[in-house]
């Protein structure tokens, strides 16, 4: 290199060099009021990472009143002079960074922070915040109600895609996954059931407080701290996973002959898609009549009623695929729910009833004009569409195309795969496409641009 040459390049580097090596000299930002998800973009948030959750809740189902507090444990990812919770609805009552009061105010569902102090990239910090107010759902795009949800006896809570700020101050995108610690505190006679293994129970002066410790990362959305009068049924699997039942009794009846397969339906799920994620496991069957869906929760799906085998099946599959392997965008629900539903088909195939391929054709067999071909499953398009029938089926449909073109050995390789690499993380449909081709040694962009980005009702494959 000439000499000139290497003075300029030498004299421009030099300063942004140490720049980024002291990092003191970069100017501090607000962290941004969502992470840049298409169709939620206000969900998450920019400039920090959430390691843990520390809730303490107290609930009176009489009232609907909530008492709270969050301690949120975070590390600043981009020197920090403000960021944003999602936190909707429910009064702040103190707010401290650090355990110094900081400054904060609320523009819709974002609560916003500001520290005494800048925080610097990388510092650890912990946010506090209590509150308290009457806590209620939140309205998807497509109309349902998540968050917290009141019930005769109790609240049913379910934060898909939206609904965990209804009830506590969050990251809330599958992008941040974090561990929970959860007390919460009931009148004596009712159940408080969160996420993950009970770590203890007791009453007192009428009051009787749960704790539960969920280890293993989570997204904000699959939190639970559902409360009702619940029969509760405890034990551990062959394979060592901590079962907690709790049921409304008046599903019982419906409820216990599905309940009693799960340990099956975990065994057989594992042998599919590989280990188990967690170390507990679990339903929570309530009477919401107005919910009108069951829901993934970590660890333990929460239900509406009594559910049927395949919802049981479904749910289940979710603690691989969506809980275990997060989506990165909810542009990409298709690898939660089309893996579900398929997992739904295979358990069918595997236990006398239709095959999947008989399943596949059923579908197929609906005209161009019906509601399944109304968009592709990997572009829904808008958050009103994530749950729609295209999601579900045709996503499904996709995976079968995909096992009839690389095999039943390389598909459920590239299950397990999906699993395993993914594991307590995130994935994207472009990785999930790029990991069947490497596992099956085929190109596969063909196949995944018609079945799940063209519009319109494929040719038969
Ligand atoms: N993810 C849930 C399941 O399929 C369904 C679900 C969650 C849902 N939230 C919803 C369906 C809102 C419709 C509307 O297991
Ligand atoms: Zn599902």
């Amino acid at each position: 290199m000439p000499e000139a040459v290497r003075r300029t390049f030498v004299v421009a580097t030099v300063p942004v060099a140490l720049v980024a090596l002291l990092g003191a000299a970069a100017p501090p930002s607000a962290g941004s009021s969502g992470v840049g998800d298409p169709y939620f973009p206000l969900a998450g948030n920019g400039g920090y990472h959430v390691g843990h959750y520390g809730l303490t809740l107290r609930y009176d189902p009489g009232t609907g009143h909530l008492v709270g507090k969050a301690v949120i444990s975070a590390r600043a990812t981009q020197r920090l002079s403000r960021f944003d919770l999602d936190f909707n609805g429910l009064t702040v009552t103190g707010l401290t960074v650090d355990h110094a009061k900081a400054d904060f105010s609320r523009d819709g569902q974002e609560l916003v922070v500001t520290p005494r102090h800048v925080l610097r990239k990388g510092q650890r910090f912990d946010v506090t915040v209590t509150y308290k107010g009457t806590p209620g759902p939140v309205t998807d795009p497509d109309g349902s109600l998540d968050g917290w949800i009141p019930t005769d006896d109790g609240a049913f809570v379910a934060g898909e895609p939206q609904g965990a700020m209804t009830w506590f101050p969050a990251n809330n995108h599958p992008t941040d996954k974090s561990s929970y610690d959860f007390t919460i505190t009931v009148p004596k006679g009712h159940t408080a059931v969160a996420n993950g293994v009970l770590l203890g129970e007791r009453t007192a002066h009428g009051k009787t407080t749960f704790r539960w410790r969920q280890s293993e990362p989570m997204a904000a959305y699959l939190a639970t701290a559902t409360v009702g009068k619940f029969q509760v049924e405890q034990f551990t699997t062959r394979d060592g996973i901590k079962v907690y039942n709790a049921v409304d009794p008046r599903e019982a009846a419906d409820a216990a002959p599905v309940l009693k397969k799960l340990p099956s339906v975990l065994e057989w799920e594992s042998k599919l898609f590989g280990p188990y994620p967690y170390r507990a496991a679990g339903s929570i069957v309530d009477r919401a009549p107005n919910v009108g869906y069951a829901l993934e929760t970590q660890t333990r799906p929460v239900y509406d009623s009594a559910p049927s085998l395949s919802t049981l099946v479904h749910e289940s599959a979710h603690q691989w695929f969506g809980d275990s392997v997060s989506l990165t965008s909810w542009k990409d629900i298709w690898l939660n729910e089309g893996f579900a539903t398929y997992a739904e088909w295979l358990y069918d195939e595997q236990h006398g009833g239709d095959s999947a391929q008989q399943a596949f054709d059923a579908l197929y067999a609906r005209p161009a004009s019906d509601g399944l071909w109304e968009f592709p499953p990997g572009d829904p398009g808008s958050g009103a569409n994530i749950f729609g029938t295209p999601v579900y089926a045709r996503g499904a449909m996709t995976l079968h195309v995909l096992r009839k073109a690389v095999g039943d050995r390389a598909f459920f390789r590239i299950l397990r795969a999906w699993a395993a690499e993914h594991r307590n993380g995130n994935g994207t449909t472009a990785q999930f496409v790029r990991l069947a081709e490497r596992v099956s040694g085929k190109n596969l962009d063909d196949l995944f641009q018609i079945w799940l980005y063209t519009p319109g009702k494929p040719n038969k494959p």
